[in-house]
């Protein structure tokens, strides 16, 4: 399971795309906002110790060890990913929660938990990765108890992308890129007896290409590396480079939404009318 570096050739890392390349590098996926966002929502969420969790699209288990270790609290922790839940397993032990974290490979369209069994599902920017939204959707309300909620990091455009720019992210992450608008996914996730607890909405900073090639270059000094020949090293130096400086210029167009929904239907009150939106937060 475990890639062997040695015998990766500067032509086998030139040809990787991106998802093949963070198994390389070891990267971190982090959530939109990253753990300022976890923290958010499980502030939000009125977290406990007794709460029991359900993290969908780990990858290498940031949300959910972040929440161990702000809340205490259990977590189930899936993605269809084995290489990056064991890389999950890996740093859950090192940072001392991993009693408290079960990672599991598993789809989110199809747990196979029992209904009614989180207090919380926390989907992060993975929905949009699923081909089937609708049913990963109704496996979340499935499995979320009444009145639990469902966290998500949506992430959507802010301007307008250029053809070419969503050909080129498509091309590197192999999922077809939507310019998406932030309408979309409140429509996606409110309805159905969900109801919006709390929105956030953040638009992403610009990263200088010094600052984006200074980040390249400390991440490629990870002792695991050395393991790689100097044309491969080299090779992934250009080749990591290029899919940064590639997601710089794509998050310059892009915002996200930190979004809590609770999984009730009010039978005894009317909804509400008088709503209200934070000054200079235009809803
Ligand atoms: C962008 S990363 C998630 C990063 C971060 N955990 C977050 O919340 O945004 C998306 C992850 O979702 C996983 N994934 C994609 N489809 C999935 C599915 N059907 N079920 C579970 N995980 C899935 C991928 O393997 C990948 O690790």
């Amino acid at each position: 399971m475990s890639l062997n570096l040695a015998n990766l050739t500067a032509k086998d890392i030139l040809a990787m795309n991106y998802n093949e390349l963070i198994s390389v590098v070891r990267e971190t996926n982090r959530p939109p906002g990253g753990v300022s966002s976890v923290s958010h929502l499980a502030t939000r969420a009125h977290l406990t110790k007794d709460s029991h969790v359900l993290e969908i699209g780990t990858s290498t288990g940031i949300t959910a060890i972040e929440l161990a270790r702000l809340v205490g609290c259990r977590i189930t922790a899936i993605d269809i990913n084995e290489r990056s839940i064991q890389e999950a397993r890996r740093r859950a032990e090192a940072l001392g929660v991993a009693h408290l974290i079960t990672f599991e490979v598993n789809d989110a369209t199809s747990t196979g938990y029992p209904e009614d069994s989180f207090d919380l599902v926390f989907c992060g920017n993975v929905t949009s990765l699923i081909p089937d939204q609708k049913a990963a959707l109704a496996e979340y309300s499935r499995v979320v108890r009444p009145g639990g909620f469902i966290a998500a990091i949506p992430m959507y455009y802010v301007k307008t992308p250029s053809k070419k720019l969503l050909a080129d992210v498509t091309e590197a992450i192999q999922v077809t890129v939507e310019p998406l608008e932030e309408q979309y996914w409140l429509d996606f996730f409110l309805g159905d007896g969900r109801i919006s607890f709390h929105q956030d909405k953040y638009t992403f900073d610009w990263i200088s290409d010094e600052v984006v090639d200074g980040f390249v270059k400390d991440i490629l000094t990870r002792p695991h590396l050395d393991e790689l020949s100097a044309k491969a090293r080299a090779a992934l130096v250009e080749q990591y480079s290029v899919f940064m400086r590639l997601f710089r210029d794509n998050l310059s167009q892009m915002g996200y939404t930190e979004l809590l929904v609770r999984c009730e239907v009010d039978e005894l009150g009317e909804p509400e009318l008088f709503t209200a939106s934070p000054v200079g937060v235009q809803r």
